[in-house]
This record gives structure tokens, C-alpha cells and sequence, in this order.
């Protein structure tokens, strides 16, 4: 059965749901999006997604399609009309068409897009075993806070770590890991301290490290909001990733050194379990 998929107003069979050549996205990139997940027919951490896409919006001075409230009611028809009832809901706002012109249009109609992907999240048994990964070079662009859709540095990364037989890669700048090709990464030291990177203009403020971080506080984790360099993340006892589409993701192996006992560790198999009772309660 095919997706119902919200294009401009319209719920259309995948088939149908169309956008025009002249989309800014399409020629530009010039858009913005967001992944939000749902667990039992619910949208998960959503007010920050939205919290989120606006604030993309506005550093890129592009008009909203909609308020976060119609955005909202959107995203819920798209759960009920597709029937998910685990899985995750993408949106993405465009600047909309105009002719190409690197000068922004003043008048375009932005354009709002939505589809859903039924996943099994909370059950997803990579996370059983852990993820291996491989560092690269963030030749990523310098405005990595705002969620644009330019993801062809990401998807050539995680290509190249597909291509050396690991999962996922992390990105490297000036020596330091910055984030994961589609989450924030953190790694746990040999005294238990939880380590990840800083926020700033290198990295995406993800909504799921926000929580993670503070139901880490909660259980009284000693965190440290910091750089740290591949070296330090290969001496680690553990370490994981956060993302909407995969929560907490332990990782077990990063560049060939394998942490701890090579098994998801107890930090991020304890933040893992939290997120996802967090998550289910609402
Ligand atoms: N990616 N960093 C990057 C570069 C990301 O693309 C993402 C999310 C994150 C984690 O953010 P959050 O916890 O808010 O999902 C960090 C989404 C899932 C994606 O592109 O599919």
C-alpha cells in the first residue's frame, strides 16, 4: 500500500505528491527539516523539534509555511492517515519555487513536505549488539546548527564507513570528534565520567541529547560537556550515539579499537532503557 504524503496543503498517494523543479530545495538546498520520532501512535520530544525548525528557519530568514500548532495537527493526520504506530515523521520546508537566481526570492511561498517511515524503534536489535564506526573529515559546511538538507558530506561518510565494513562515522575537525554523520556522539572514561562535544556552530543541538542529558543528571552521571579527540574515545569504556530515528546507540568498536568488552556498555545501555520509558510515558 502506498504513503499518503502531505505536500502544500494536500494528503496524495506517494505517486502523486510532487514538487517543482524550481524548488529552491531541489536547486539550492535551501531548506530546512526535521526527523521526529513516534512510539505508540505519539510524536516524541516534538515542541523541541519544532522549537528547532523554527529557530533553522530564522537563521536562514526563510518564511514559515505554518505555525508549530498546524504543524502539529499535520504531523498527527499523517500518523493517523498512514497508520504508524511506531516509526518516524520527516518534514521539510523549503524557500519554495522561483527562478534560479542565488539572490533569495522575496516572494516565493515557502513549501512544507511530510512523510512517514514505520520503523521498529524501541525493538530495533542493532542496539543489542552495538555499532562499530570509523572517523573522517568534517568537510561539512560551517553552519552545522541549523538543519538544513545539504546531507551530501553525511551521506558520503556514512557511505565510506558502509564501504570499510562499519556502521557509522564520526566526524573529525582540528583533531577532535564534532558528531556523528546523523547524531551527537558521547563516550564514557575509564573513571565513568559521560563526555560530548560542546554546542556551537560545529555540531546539531540534538533534541535527543538534551533529554539524554538530563536524565543522565538525574541519575546523578557526572557529565563534561567538552571536545574530546579519537584517541581519548578509543581508550573509552564506552560509548554512544543519540539521534530521534535510533534514541541511545551504543557503540562498540571505533576506527578497529574495541571499548571495553566489545558489548554495549551499562551507561549506554541504562540511557537507552531511560529514554525509551521516558519516551513511552510521554
Ligand atoms: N539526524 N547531528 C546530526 C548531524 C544529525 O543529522 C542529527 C539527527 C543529530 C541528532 O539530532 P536529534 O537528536 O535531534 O535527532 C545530530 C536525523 C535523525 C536525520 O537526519 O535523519
Amino acid at each position: 500500500m502506498s504513503r499518503i504524503v502531505y505536500v502544500n496543503g494536500e494528503y496524495l498517494p506517494e505517486e502523486d505528491a510532487k514538487i517543482s523543479v524550481f524548488d529552491r530545495g531541489f536547486l539550492f538546498a535551501d531548506a530546512v527539516y526535521e526527523v521526529s520520532a513516534v512510539i505508540d501512535g505519539k510524536l516524541i520530544d516534538n515542541a523541541a523539534h519544532l522549537a528547532r525548525l523554527t529557530r533553522s528557519m530564522n537563521e536562514l530568514k526563510m518564511t514559515a509555511p505554518a505555525t508549530g500548532e498546524e504543524i502539529t495537527a499535520i504531523q498527527n493526520q499523517m500518523i493517523e492517515r498512514n497508520g504508524i504506530d511506531e516509526g518516524l515523521i520527516y518534514l521539510q520546508v523549503t524557500r519554495g519555487a522561483a527562478d534560479r537566481d542565488f539572490a533569495m526570492p522575496k516572494d516565493a511561498a515557502p513549501s512544507l513536505v511530510m512523510f512517514t517511515q514505520k520503523k521498529n524503534l524501541t525493538g530495533n536489535a542493532v542496539a543489542g549488539k552495538g555499532i562499530s564506526v570509523i572517523t573522517v573529515q568534517d568537510i561539512r559546511w560551517k553552519r552545522r546548527d541549523i538543519k538544513t538538507v545539504a546531507l551530501l558530506p553525511a551521506s558520503m561518510a556514512k557511505q565510506a564507513a558502509l564501504d570499510a565494513g562499519a556502521n557509522d562515522a564520526w566526524f573529525v575537525e582540528d583533531g577532535f570528534v564534532n558528531e556523528g554523520s546523523s547524531n551527537n556522539v558521547f563516550i564514557v572514561t575509564e573513571d565513568g565520567k559521560i563526555i560530548t562535544r560542546h554546542l556551537g556552530n560545529e555540531i546539531l543541538s540534538g533534541i535527543t541529547r538534551k533529554t539524554v542529558l538530563e536524565l543522565a543528571k538525574r541519575e546523578n552521571l557526572v557529565i563534561e560537556e567538552r571536545a574530546f579527540t579519537p584517541e581519548e574515545a578509543y581508550e573509552a569504556r564506552e560509548a554512544f550515539a543519540t539521534s530521534a530515528s535510533a534514541f541511545v546507540m551504543p557503540v562498540v568498536k571505533i576506527d578497529g579499537h574495541i571499548l571495553g568488552n566489545g558489548v554495549p556498555g551499562p551507561i549506554a545501555e541504562k540511557m537507552r532503557k531511560l529514554y525509551i520509558e521516558m519516551a513511552k510515558a510521554g
